[in-house]
């Protein structure tokens, strides 16, 4: 049995791995959204998705008002990665649900970008 000092210690443990974002077993997209109380089915219309479900970019802009708003919590980087050349860009393109991100834009051009 874990004490209380125990308990509230693995709690913070766990807290703090949860905010600081650091790799753990389960740190992808999805799982950070989850610790914030962000539910399967606000991203998926179902409490239990499929195998092989895809997630439409139109979730995503009901909490973060599409590519333009998003933009400019990004102006200062150069290339913008949320203004760009290719019109219209799916945020799963770059922004994976439950795998690592990928950047898209690194496959043409040499840009060295984390996508969280
Ligand atoms: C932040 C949005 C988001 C949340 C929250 C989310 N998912 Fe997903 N999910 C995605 C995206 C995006 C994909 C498309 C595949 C990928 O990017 O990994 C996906 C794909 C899936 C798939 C298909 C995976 C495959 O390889 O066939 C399943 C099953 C799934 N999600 C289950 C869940 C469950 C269960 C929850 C809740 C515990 C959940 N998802 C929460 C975004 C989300
Ligand atoms: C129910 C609301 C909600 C939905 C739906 C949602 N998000 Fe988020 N997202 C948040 C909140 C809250 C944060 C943390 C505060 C912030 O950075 O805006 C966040 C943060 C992020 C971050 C910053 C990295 C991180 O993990 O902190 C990315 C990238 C992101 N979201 C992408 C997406 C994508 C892509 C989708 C659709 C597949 C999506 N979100 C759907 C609420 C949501
Ligand atoms: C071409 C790839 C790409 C696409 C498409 C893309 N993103 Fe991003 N996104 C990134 C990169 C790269 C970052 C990290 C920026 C940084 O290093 O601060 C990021 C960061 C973010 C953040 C965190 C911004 C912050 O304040 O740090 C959010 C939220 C986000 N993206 C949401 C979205 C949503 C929603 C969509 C779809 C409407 C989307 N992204 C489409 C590449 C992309
Ligand atoms: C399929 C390959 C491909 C991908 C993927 C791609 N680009 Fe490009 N990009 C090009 C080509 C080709 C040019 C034209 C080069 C020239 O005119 O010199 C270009 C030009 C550019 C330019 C300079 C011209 C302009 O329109 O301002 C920028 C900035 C740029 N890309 C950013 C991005 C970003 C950001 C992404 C990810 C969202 C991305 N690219 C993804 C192929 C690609």
């Amino acid at each position: 049995m874990l004490n209380t000092k125990q308990l509230l210690s693995a709690l913070l443990a766990a807290g703090v791995l949860a905010l600081s974002g650091s790799a753990g077993a389960a740190d992808f997209l999805a799982d950070r959204h989850g610790a914030r109380g962000v539910e399967c089915k606000t991203c998926h219309q179902t409490a239990t998705p499929a195998p092989g479900a895809v997630v439409s970019s139109k979730a995503c802009d009901g909490c973060h008002g599409g590519l333009d708003k998003v933009a400019e919590r990004t102006k200062d980087m150069v290339p913008n990665p949320h203004y760009n050349h290719l019109i219209n860009t799916d945020c799963q393109e770059c922004h994976k649900g439950h795998q690592q991100s990928q950047n898209l834009c690194g496959s043409c051009h040499n840009l060295e970008w984390k996508v969280p």
